[in-house]
């Protein structure tokens, strides 16, 4: 940016007085100016001249894109992304989110062009006998600098005009001409998340008018700005014939959650960066509310809540270094992280942590009508409005909010909600028999820790805990609230069981008594004929599932539990089972048995037991589940194979599970399933129905050779629509071979692949369990991304940054196990370009895989033979 000159107008005083100004200071991201004389009082205006080209190397700022249209044309588009400190790269400003203005913009542009900022068109008038146009727009309400937006091109709109609490206001999705046919869909789902809110908040969505703009190149993948939300193509933009399940999914949860910003974020915002937890934790609480009412019940977002943001959460939240707060006092904090490994946790926990925090929270507080509560016998919310009508258009601390619900509810979470907020980590919650016959009920707390055992302590959390007995009628709850014990209660004989931590409201594991798990597991096979109406349901399997997987992983407990538990998988019939078919218990339970495969590759004493792995899942989980299904082609009439084809009625959840079995049986052995893949994209695959593309192309990949793969390659550059070239990009990182591994990599940080997608791929690729579930590669991708990055280190920093890179360097060594990968770490290989510390953590992720495989190799061999031959 160059900055000309600056000047003070007075308010009143006549005349300008010109300012001095440090040119050294830019280079620190700043401007000082120097005043002539003591500034006026109360108020004194300074117009300072700049000017610079937008730049098209970078995705923030004020920037530009160039694509190409239809007829293979360049076009360039103009948009800004802010959010977190790159208005200063826009205009001289004060850039912090606690100091709002109010803001108006006057755009000049060619006139055949469409301008959009923030706020209508106040005024337009052309320039240079019609060849320009300078369109002035409203005055903004006071906000912060990060959400000032602009976007120009050439645009085609659908719109529709939606009533709100204050009268008729347009809401406009806008996409290059060559997507409109892909933005009607999308307004629909604007259209009810904003009255939805405005509902919910009892307060008015503030601005007349809401734009978004689907932002070809856009960097990251949606920006809340106010009145004009951005994003990349692919999340807003959505039709019949190219979007997925997934898709679909992501386009409800995206606008809900970016319209949910409005008031969590823009009318109200955090104080610091450090308290960022507030806007992202509400946001993607609302998020999965919001989709929940524009998807309708059957989607299963409630349902999902635990899978796509709690137990990721859990995860992140339980890294062995992680003891990073929700809520930071920049400065004060003294968490002296690398930014690789900041990276990898501040990421999601302000958004899953933040969400499942607000989510036990406010599930405590409706606790006698969990269900669907009316708004005001809803105390999370009735407090949550206040909030919002206290500090609209102002800024709040973590703080504020507790006082807030303090005073609202009357009951004291400052001291409650302490432990949650102002340190890292979470709880495991034992639940072990006792008393004269052992048939007493306890639960106890600890901190959990993958290190291994560790003591509850004076910094105990305060643990809403909804549980059931099997031999009463309702939820019951009670607060575990210091490291003493509890009693909560009695079996009454031997059927009796408890299910503790129900439906999974809280952010904790829970660690059974053996005897409770095997109880809870027959309860869990058993159908409504021969059960009153205590269900363990599909989202408390999936959560024993991992709960167990992981307490192994720390030692707490013994991997055979997990594999116990995953015996009920391939037994599920459509016999009223509970969880049959859900998605969920198949969602977690794939990925990790994925990873439990490449535990056993990866040791020279164990490796022949990968096969047992793959005969058990395919013969005693997967194909007994997939033929137990009724098939579109003849329904109510199960044979052998989930079919590749999606029936007309078929529900989001449905078709999300189909997805996820048939992709993870595939990779998990299954040839007949790859056959049917391979088999389906040697023709063609573009016919296919989008869910079925993405399972297609995947598989075939993964299952095929160099031919596959390059054909895939094609694909991606010659596709015509943004979502199939997504899905063929998708597909190439499950390369089947390190070869081919090294050749994404390498094709990814060309210039063939626009700078949006080098990062998603290259995430995805070294990726694990944490992150996706459904997204892992597999040990033998992630060694491959490793020594990728080994021998290429340079170009990859270059390509992209050095913290992704020693973020992702981390991610590929979460699961992997052999001593090429300590040797290196501990000698500090990749030293200088990646720090120490994020070495050190890499290290020892390698350990602790490691650590698994002497402890359980064995027994795990030992476990499948068994079953394999029983
Ligand atoms: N405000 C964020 C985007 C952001 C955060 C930009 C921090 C820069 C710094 C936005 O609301 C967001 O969270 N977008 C998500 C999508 C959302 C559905 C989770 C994204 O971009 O992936
Ligand atoms: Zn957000």
């Amino acid at each position: 940016m160059e900055v000309g000159r600056a000047q003070v107008v007075a308010g009143s005083a006549p005349g300008s007085h010109s300012v001095a100004i440090d040119r050294h200071s830019l280079d620190n991201q700043r401007i000082v100016f120097r005043f002539p004389s003591p500034l006026p009082r109360p108020r004194a205006t300074v117009v300072v001249d700049f000017s610079y080209t937008l730049r098209n190397d970078t995705t923030d700022g004020f920037w530009r894109h160039s694509y190409d249209d239809e007829n293979g044309n360049t076009r360039w588009m103009a948009a800004t992304q802010l959010e977190a400190t790159s208005a200063r790269k826009m205009l001289p400003c004060f850039d912090e989110p606690d100091l709002k203005a109010e803001f108006q913009v006057t755009l000049t542009t060619p006139s055949d062009v469409v301008a959009l900022s923030n706020m209508p068109v106040e005024s337009q008038e052309t320039m240079e006998e019609g060849a320009k146009m300078k369109h002035r727009f409203f005055k903004t309400p006071k906000m912060p600098t990060y959400l000032l937006a602009i976007a120009v091109g050439e645009l085609r709109n659908s719109t529709k005009v939606v009533q709100t609490r204050d009268g008729a206001k347009a809401i406009s999705v806008w996409s290059t001409p060559t997507r409109a046919t892909e933005t009607a869909r999308a307004v629909e789902f604007m259209a009810s998340s904003l009255t939805y809110f405005e509902d919910l908040f009892d307060i008015s969505y503030p601005l007349p008018k809401l734009d978004w703009v689907a932002v070809p190149g856009f960097g990251g993948g949606a920006m809340e700005n106010w009145g004009l939300i951005l994003s990349r193509e692919t999340d807003i933009l959505a039709s019949d014939a190219y979007s997925s399940a997934m898709d679909w999914k992501r386009t409800a949860q995206v606008t809900a959650h970016e319209i949910s910003h409005s008031w969590f974020g823009n009318l109200v915002t955090m104080r610091t960066w450090g308290d960022l937890w507030l806007n992202e934790g509400f946001a993607k609480h609302f998020e999965m509310l919001g989709a929940a009412n524009s998807m309708g019940v059957d989607a299963g977002f409630m349902e999902r809540f635990y899978l796509q943001v709690g137990r990721p959460a859990l995860w992140a939240d339980e890294l062995p270094w992680s003891k990073v707060p929700l809520s930071r006092d920049e400065g004060d904090w003294d968490g002296d992280l690398s930014c690789g490994m900041l990276r990898r946790v501040s990421g999601p926990l302000n958004y899953w942590k933040g969400a499942s925090i607000l989510r036990m929270l406010h599930t405590y507080l409706i606790r006698d009508h969990v269900e669907m509560p009316q708004p005001d016998e809803d105390a999370f919310l009735v407090a949550l409005r206040l909030y919002l009508s206290r500090f609209q258009f102002n800024n709040t601390v973590t703080a504020d909010l507790l006082d807030t619900l303090q005073e609202s509810t009357g009951q004291p979470f400052r001291t409650w909600m302490h432990r949650w907020l102002y340190h890292g980590g979470h709880p495991v919650v034992n639940v072990t028999l006792g008393g004269p016959d052992g048939r007493d009920v306890f639960i106890a707390q600890k901190p959990f820790d993958l290190n291994g055992a560790q003591q509850c302590d004076s910094s105990h959390w305060w643990i809403p805990v909804r549980y059931r007995f099997k031999s009463k009628s309702d939820f019951e709850w009670m607060l575990l609230e210091d490291c003493n014990p509890l009693k909560l209660g009695t079996l009454r004989d031997e059927d009796d069981t408890v299910l503790v931590n129900a439906d999974r409201f809280g952010f904790y594991r829970v660690q059974y008594d053996p005897r409770i798990a095997a109880s809870l597991l027959s309860s869990a096979m058993s159908t409504p004929e021969d059960d009153d109406s205590f269900r363990v349901g599909p989202i408390d399997l999936a959560a024993m599932l991992d709960d167990a997987f992981v307490l192994a992983r720390s030692n707490a407990l013994h991997f055979n539990e997990f594999l116990n538990l995953t015996t009920t998988l391939g037994a599920l019939r459509n016999t009223g089972s509970p969880l049959y078919p859900d998605s969920s218990p198949w969602a977690v339970a794939l990925p990790l048995l994925l990873r439990t495969r490449d535990l056993l590759t990866g040791a020279a004493n164990i490796q022949h037991c990968t096969d047992l792995l793959e005969d058990y899942v395919t013969g005693n989980v997967t194909v007994p589940f997939m033929a137990s299904l009724p098939t579109v082609q003849s329904p109510g009439d199960p044979r052998v194979g989930l079919d590749f084809v999606v029936g007309e009625d078929d529900k989001l959840d449905f078709r999300l599970m189909r997805m996820a079995v048939l992709e993870n049986a595939g990779l998990l052995g299954d040839e007949e399933v790859t056959r049917k893949a391979l088999q389906l994209d040697g023709g063609g695959g573009v016919d296919l129905h989008p869910d079925i593309q993405r399972v297609v192309y995947s598989l075939a990949v993964a299952g095929g050779n160099a031919t596959v793969y390059k054909r895939m390659k094609s694909k991606y550059l010659d596709a015509e629509e943004v979502h199939e070239e997504v899905r063929a990009l998708h597909a190439l990182t499950y390369a089947p071979n390190e070869d081919l591994v090294a050749d994404v990599i390498r094709f990814t940080i060309s210039d063939a692949v626009d700078p949006q997608n080098k990062v998603r791929v290259i995430s995805r690729m070294s990726i694990t369990g944490v992150f996706g579930g459904l997204l892992d590669r597999g040990a033998a991708t992630a060694r491959a991304v490793y020594r990728f990055f080994k021998a290429e280190l340079e170009a990859m920093v270059d390509a992209t940054d050095a913290c992704k890179v020693a973020a992702w360097l981390q991610d590929a060594a979460d699961v992997m196990s052999g001593a090429e990968f300590s040797a290196d770490l501990n000698s500090k290989a990749f030293s200088p370009l990646v720090d120490d510390q994020s070495q050190a953590a890499a290290s020892r992720l390698v350990t602790l895989n490691q650590d698994w495989q002497h402890r359980f190799g064995e027994s795990t061999c030992g476990w499948l033979q068994d079953r394999l031959s029983g």
